[in-house]
């Protein structure tokens, strides 16, 4: 797993926070683009993050800069946190960051007596089996065959324990699915 280094969004200086905020813009921008299409949407989203939800770490690389980020809010009564978003610099990607900010915020939301992880994950690019497909009468029968057609990162949550639980159809319009998955938090020992 990577050693990358991470600290609270809230110790970030405005530089730092800016350069951050590039790195969702680039992150999301391939498949995406809608996401966070500029810095100052991302910025929005960090101080929503901060302000609102229950985690957000940051990661930096080992020359000081930011190169990744998890944030978390809170569903059901705290019970349930909610990823979003998990980012990795297009650079720094497959190199183990995203699994050590997931395997942090884990650890932190265990602590928190949390039960749940939960991620929804959109196919807007038809990077799955379910993109540009009709899922009805019986999308959970589509959910169960799921395959990644490119680089859909499914693939990375169900790699860090992270299992199927739903799918919104059409979510983002005809085809466009939001794939619902969920894990376990580990107790405090
Ligand atoms: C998805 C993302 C956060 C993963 O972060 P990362 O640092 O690249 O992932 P890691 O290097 O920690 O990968 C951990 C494992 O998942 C695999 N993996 C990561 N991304 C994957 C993908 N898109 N498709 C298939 N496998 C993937 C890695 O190969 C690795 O496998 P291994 O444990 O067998 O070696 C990152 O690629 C990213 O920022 N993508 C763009 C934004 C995005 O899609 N965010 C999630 C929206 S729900």
């Amino acid at each position: 797993m990577s050693k990358a280094h991470l600290v609270d969004l809230s110790v970030l200086d405005a530089g730092q926070r800016f350069d951050l905020a590039q790195v969702l813009v680039a992150a999301f921008a391939a498949d995406y683009p809608e996401a966070w299409p500029t810095v100052e949407s991302a910025l929005e989203e960090l101080d929503i993050l901060e302000h609102e939800g229950a985690a957000a770490l940051v990661a930096f690389d080992s020359v000081g800069l930011p190169v990744g980020f998890i944030g978390a809010l809170p569903m059901y009564d705290g019970n349930v946190w909610e990823v979003h978003p998990l980012a990795v610099r297009p650079d720094s990607q497959r190199q183990g960051v995203g699994a050590r900010l997931m395997a942090a915020l884990e650890s932190r939301a265990a602590q928190s007596g949390v039960s749940t992880l939960y991620v929804a994950s959109d196919d807007e690019a038809g990077t799955t089996s379910l993109g540009g497909v009709d899922v009805y009468p019986d999308p959970l029968a589509h959910l169960m065959a799921l395959e990644n057609r490119r680089g859909h990162p499914f693939t990375f949550y169900r790699k860090q324990g992270f299992v199927l639980v739903g799918v919104i159809p059409d979510a983002n319009g005809f085809g466009k699915p939001d794939i619902l998955m969920a894990k376990r938090v580990a107790r405090r020992a």
